[in-house]
């Protein structure tokens, strides 16, 4: 039985398995694969086992609020969709599907520069959705400026400048099973968009970058002065990083480590949480993506100090199995567990959640 169909008793551990059989061998590695030997995808859902909540049971029940701000925008709940490429390839309804599912539910979705649907098509999806439009720099400067354009235009609230793509990381899984990333999918925001850099360019016994200089700080000042929108920047691993960016003008960071499809062996996100909620929480927002699964995931999250969570295969996972059904079940799934785990936590909102609710397993209670 599919998980979408009539049960209501389907998990989200049913879920990713239901979903590999919704879609083509090629695609399934393409969603779930990292790069290289995988460790970074494998502890991005690593560091969540490692952390323990510490409920508190003395203070009385009350009412929930699940609701927070992003970027001084109210939100009706504390995640949103990351950013992910040619929906398209995993439904047919790709990118609309997805915002048609998050509108209806207050959730806030990022849409990928490399997107299957134009970014136009996916506002007027869902005209009344809270959308954040994400940013790959273009080879071509006047390309990132039109499209920044565009997203302000089409009623996107924030551009997300991701980072930690300077190449394609390895996607041994990807490449094993043969997904083309130009496969026949055509990338809707038009012909003049390039996918990322897939290689180092070799010149003699020295390899090289394939674009230099795309992505610097006086870049994100360009962002911010093209859309006239707030700025995140997305890949962010180091609190000096976090500081910079800051400095030059954006409204928060994402830390992320592209769901360990980038550099394998870099930090699990929770892991390099905590530095920069040090650095910069008091005056920027601060996300994290990466290994996020369940309500419990959030709460801790959010309680060392995340201002929201993004979901990325999760979301594939159900759009796959369901379109837009599929990924408005998740959601509601999602929001429910959040709730149960507040109230199990004694925690009235997720204003609330502090430090105070973890332990590292193992280790001692809260003070
Ligand atoms: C991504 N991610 C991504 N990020 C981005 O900035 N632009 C993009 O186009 C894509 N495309 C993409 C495709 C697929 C199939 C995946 C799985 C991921 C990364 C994404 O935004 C996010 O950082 C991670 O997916 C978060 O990790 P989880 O939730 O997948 O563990
Ligand atoms: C990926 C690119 C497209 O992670 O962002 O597959």
């Amino acid at each position: 039985m599919s998980p979408t169909e009539s049960s209501p008793r389907w998990n989200l551990s049913d879920l990713e398995r239901a979903a590999e059989g919704a879609v083509r061998p090629d695609v399934w590695a393409y969603i779930q694969g990292g790069s290289g030997d995988e460790r970074t995808l494998r502890e991005n859902v690593g560091a969540f086992r490692r952390r323990a909540l510490l409920p508190r049971t003395l203070t009385g029940a009350g009412t929930l609020d699940l609701g927070t701000r992003f970027l001084g925008t109210e939100v009706a709940v504390p995640f949103f969709v990351a950013p992910t490429a040619y929906q398209r390839e995993i439904h047919p309804d790709g990118e609309a599907a997805v915002a048609r599912a998050c509108a209806a539910r207050g959730v806030l979705a990022a849409y990928s520069t490399l997107s299957s649907l134009s970014l136009e098509q996916i506002a007027s999806a869902a005209p009344g959705g809270a959308r954040w439009f994400q940013l790959y720099p273009q080879a071509d400067p006047s390309v990132s400026r039109s499209l920044v354009e565009r997203a302000a235009s089409a009623g996107y609230s924030a551009i997300v400048v991701t980072v930690d793509v300077p190449v394609l990381g390895s996607r041994d899984r990807q490449s094993r099973l043969g997904f083309a990333m130009d496969g026949p999918v055509p990338i809707g925001n038009g012909p003049a968009v390039r996918q990322p850099a897939r290689a180092l360019d070799r010149d003699g016994d020295r390899y090289r970058v394939p674009a230099p200089g795309r992505v610097n700080l006086d870049f994100l000042g360009d962002v911010g002065s093209w859309g006239g929108l707030p700025v995140l920047v997305k890949g962010i691993l180091r609190a000096d990083e976090a500081r910079a960016a800051v400095e030059h003008g954006a409204a928060g960071v994402v830390v992320s480590n592209h769901g360990g499809r980038q550099l394998d062996g870099a930090a699990a996100t929770l892991d390099a949480l905590s530095v920069i909620v040090d650095a910069i929480g008091e005056r920027a927002d601060v996300f994290l993506d990466g290994g996020v699964r369940r309500g419990s995931d959030i709460a801790v999250a959010l309680a060392l100090g995340a201002t929201g969570v993004g979901l990325g295969r999760p979301i594939l996972w159900s759009l796959a199995l369901g379109g837009e059904g599929g990924v408005g079940q998740y959601l509601d799934l999602l929001r429910s567990e959040l709730a149960n785990t507040l109230a199990q936590l004694g925690c009235p909102s997720v204003a609330a959640l502090d430090r105070s609710f973890l332990a590292e397993r193992g280790g001692s209670g809260s003070e």
